[in-house]
């Protein structure tokens, strides 16, 4: 199995088919996992019963709210943008699930239809973009916390309940915020993270909503920028493994009037703690 990095988030691991692998390996990847946050496969041979298998091996499945799955698997959800649809799931930059107050640890997405070209999916290293933050800005960030919400998009009038997503979506039921450290330790890697994001952090925690959005606008800046990203083009057999507590993603949607799905499997992570 070699990894190695790919552009300024993630690394490609190759030498491994996720379907079948050995204890060892396994272990592995974890490190590598943990090591880089993001892993990109290729090539690989995944049925759903063996993206399941895989997933189940690697922690527990939870399951998004309000995504379609799949017929025949209640665990994997459809990241589906069909030939007529306008909007795709996901086209700002985001993390997923940070409106849970017991976010998800990643997602594993697997190709299965994809337009003929386009349709990429983009990273973003928080991590990376912590470091390099200048010192004056993380005293800023020492014991701030943030809100994050999935009201504005899945509530009542959300924005995706007004777009041709609406008909993909689940109910209402489990619109709701959660509050988190804006700079979290990472639990696997001990590292820091700047855990906000363009999708779903509202405003920092008992401040004003201006004064915040200056801010978190500054630190989007930041994080945007070719040295903390990279840009991943979907083939056939590829699958992605991202660590929702490290990344940021965003899919183009530059395929008007063709169909893309992929499959997600996303696992339960655990409250986050400050950094
Ligand atoms: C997701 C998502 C991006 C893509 O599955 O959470 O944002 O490229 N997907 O499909
Ligand atoms: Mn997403």
């Amino acid at each position: 199995m070699q990894v190695s990095s790919f552009e300024n988030c993630g690394a490609i691991v190759s030498g491994l088919q996720l379907a079948g692998m050995t204890d060892s390996q396994l272990t592995e990847l974890r490190a590598a996992f943990n090591q880089h946050g993001l892993l990109f496969f290729r090539d690989q041979q995944l049925p759903p019963d063996e993206h399941l298998r895989f997933a189940r091996r690697f922690g527990k499945i939870v399951v998004n709210k309000f995504f379609k799955t799949t017929i025949e698997h209640a665990e994997i959800a459809e990241v589906r943008k069909e030939k007529t649809q306008q909007t795709n799931i996901g086209g700002g930059w985001h993390t997923d699930h940070s409106y849970d107050d017991e976010p998800a640890l990643g997602s594993i997405l697997v190709a299965r239809t994809l337009p003929k070209t386009g349709g990429n999916t983009h990273f973003a290293d928080l991590a990376a973009a912590y470091d390099a933050l200048p010192d004056i800005l993380k005293k800023r960030l020492e014991g701030l916390r943030a809100i994050h919400s999935n009201t504005h998009l899945y509530g009542e009038n959300g924005l995706y309940r007004l777009t041709d997503l609406a008909d993909q979506l689940g109910g209402m039921d489990r619109v709701g915020d959660a509050i988190h450290p804006v700079v979290i330790r990472h639990p696997e890697s001990g590292r820091k993270v700047l855990y906000v994001n363009p999708g779903h952090t509202i405003q920092f925690e008992g401040w004003d909503f201006n004064e915040s959005r200056k801010l978190l606008d500054e630190l989007y800046g930041h994080v945007n920028q070719p040295q903390f990203t990279s840009n991943f083009n979907w083939l056939p057999g590829s699958v992605t493994f991202w660590d929702n507590r490290r990344t940021w993603h965003m899919a183009d949607n530059d395929y008007q009037g063709q169909i893309r799905l992929m499959h997600r499997i996303t696992l339960a992570g655990a409250a986050l703690t400050a950094g």
